[in-house]
């Protein structure tokens, strides 16, 4: 089978300093004029089924896999588009790392053109890496003038934890519930997300849990404390955990946090948590490191980083970045203050990373980060991603089952409940939604505790007609389970299609519901 390949048309047509569907449109509608022209052999080296097979035989089954029962094959992407071997089209809502769209042509140029006259470590001079430099910490607030280059967010974490301890001679951190850092031995300990799971580790003594800040189903609910300072309420939880530390003879090295908790379910920290938590933190003896891995680099559209939402004064003493970044390509970055960067040196370990802030690495960050600009990408955020909440807004009026909308630009999430009174996660619903999206060739992940959050992440080209396609499919599957919730009451056969779903299959009372793409289990009652 022939696919089509990337012609000029596209390139040309995603140079358009406009972003919006028409210009995609243009790019495909030129794509398929420019068919004839530019063909080449299948991507597809092996039939899908081989694919699965020597998956299976090769590859550890606890690599993650979307969609486990009847995964998918992507074999090209163009901006929000994902494409299958059979070139089905899927909307990419999934995909944050494809921050400026998918193959993103002067990225890849970039990458392309660096790759062909130089690629090597960084302990000789190259003018990349300084520009590279010069450019992330201009989007900072001043303090923050230091770079380290990595490979990716576990590394920059990791780093950014030995940054912590050799600045304050501390050992010990705070995380919050349902964090997720990273996959290092050393972060798999700070995430309960993964500790905390059956197989985990459980929790090390030097690593103190505060509450998620989350005022919809967290700790404090906003409903049941109106006109109330929620973000000193979360925060005083950890001003707890600092003097229960220090009486139980730990010292604080780091708080660490995601500006806005993804994994956690999309979780917007009420105003005044960073604010307090940072000085309750810096009071013990610790610095603050907001882990930007996953929300960084304009996402949350009127900012370049999430932990600005919380205020202009909010500056932490280390950021880590990632996945945006390198639109892809590996490429992560711990960025810190002279005197945290000064402690460092003078442990005397030198630092060195064999390919972290090599030339091509840094040529693709220097690109997304102009892409960005140029495409005037954080407004565009903001714009689609405030149509999006209102559209989401005015859909829950209609299901019940939504039972929050939240988000700032394109970082949005849907927390699906089983009845808006007592909240309760309607997890096995919110697996049956994702699969019938994907049915439907939109592409959308669950995440939370509880795994009952839609969560959209697209990359930053995703459009308002992307937006309303994806409203209108949602609306089109929550009415059809309506239906069949409605049909199954009165007793139809119709309940043998929604048994059709895995998460559907046991009962009367309890429901045995996959979890995730790994196949974990819960029993819920229902
Ligand atoms: C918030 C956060 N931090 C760090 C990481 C680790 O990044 P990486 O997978 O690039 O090592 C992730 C990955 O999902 C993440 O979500």
């Amino acid at each position: 089978m022939a696919i089509k390949c990337m012609s000029q048309a596209e390139v040309i047509a995603s140079r358009f300093e406009t972003i919006g569907c028409g210009v995609y449109q243009v790019a495909r509608t030129l794509l398929c004029c420019a068919s004839k022209e530019v063909t080449m052999d299948a991507q597809e080296k092996l039939p899908k089924s081989e694919t699965v097979r020597l998956r299976k035989r090769h590859v550890g089954q606890s690599c993650k896999l979307f969609y486990r029962a009847d995964p998918l094959k992507i074999v090209r992407a163009v901006g929000q588009y994902m494409y299958d071997e059979k070139g089905g089209q899927y909307l990419d809502c999934i995909n944050n790392v494809a921050h400026v769209g998918h193959c993103q042509p002067d990225v890849v140029k970039a990458a392309c053109d660096q790759l062909a006259v130089l690629n090597t470590n960084n302990r000789f001079l190259h003018d990349n890496l300084v520009i590279c430099a010069r450019k992330l910490t201009s989007l900072m607030p001043a303090p923050l003038s230091i770079c380290f280059f990595v490979n990716s967010g576990s590394e920059a974490n990791d780093l950014a934890l030995r940054l912590a301890r050799s600045h304050t001679k501390n050992h010990d951190i705070i995380t919050l519930d349902h964090a997720y850092h990273g996959h290092l031995t050393s972060l798999i300990s700070i995430s309960p997300y993964k500790f905390n799971l059956p197989g985990g580790s459980g929790k090390a003594e030097w690593v103190h849990v505060a509450s998620c800040p989350d005022v919809y189903r967290g700790k404090y609910r906003a409903v049941d404390y109106p006109g109330q300072d929620m973000g000193k309420m979360y925060a005083d939880e950890v001003l707890d955990i600092c003097k229960k530390a220090r009486g139980g003879g730990h010292t604080i090295a780091a708080f660490i946090a995601e500006s806005l908790q993804s994994c956690g379910g999309q979780i917007i920290p009420p105003d005044n948590y960073l604010r307090n938590v940072y000085r309750y933190v810096r009071e013990a003896g610790g610095v603050c490191i907001a882990d930007e891995v996953q929300v960084g680099f304009g996402r949350v559209g009127k900012h370049w980083w999430a932990f600005q939402l919380q205020g202009e004064d909010i500056v932490p003493d280390i950021v880590t970045v990632g996945k945006p970044m390198g639109n892809g390509h590996p490429v992560a970055a711990v960025i810190t203050t002279l005197e945290i960067a000064q402690s460092f040196k003078e442990s005397g370990i030198e630092y060195f990373n064999t390919y972290g802030g090599n030339p091509v690495s840094c040529a693709v960050a220097i690109a997304v980060m102009d892409v960005l600009e140029r495409q005037r990408l954080r407004e565009h955020a903001t714009r689609v991603g405030n149509h999006l909440l209102n559209s989401l807004r005015q859909l829950a009026l209609k299901h019940l089952i939504i039972g929050d909308v939240r988000g700032v630009g394109l970082f949005i999430g849907i927390e699906l409940v089983e009845d808006r009174e007592n909240r309760i996660p309607a997890t096995a619903k919110a697996q049956h939604i994702v699969s019938r999206m994907k049915e439907e060739y939109i592409l959308v992940s669950s995440d939370g505790p509880d795994r009952n959050v839609l969560k959209l992440k697209p990359p930053l080209v995703f459009c308002q007609e992307n937006a309303d396609h994806f409203v209108k499919i949602l609306d089109e599957v929550l009415t059809e389970m309506n239906d069949d919730e409605v049909t199954m009451e009165a007793g139809s056969p119709q309940r043998q299609k929604k048994a059709n779903h895995p998460e559907f299959e046991n009962s009367p009372n309890e429901k045995k519901i996959k979890i995730d793409d790994q196949q974990s289990e819960k029993i819920i009652k229902v």
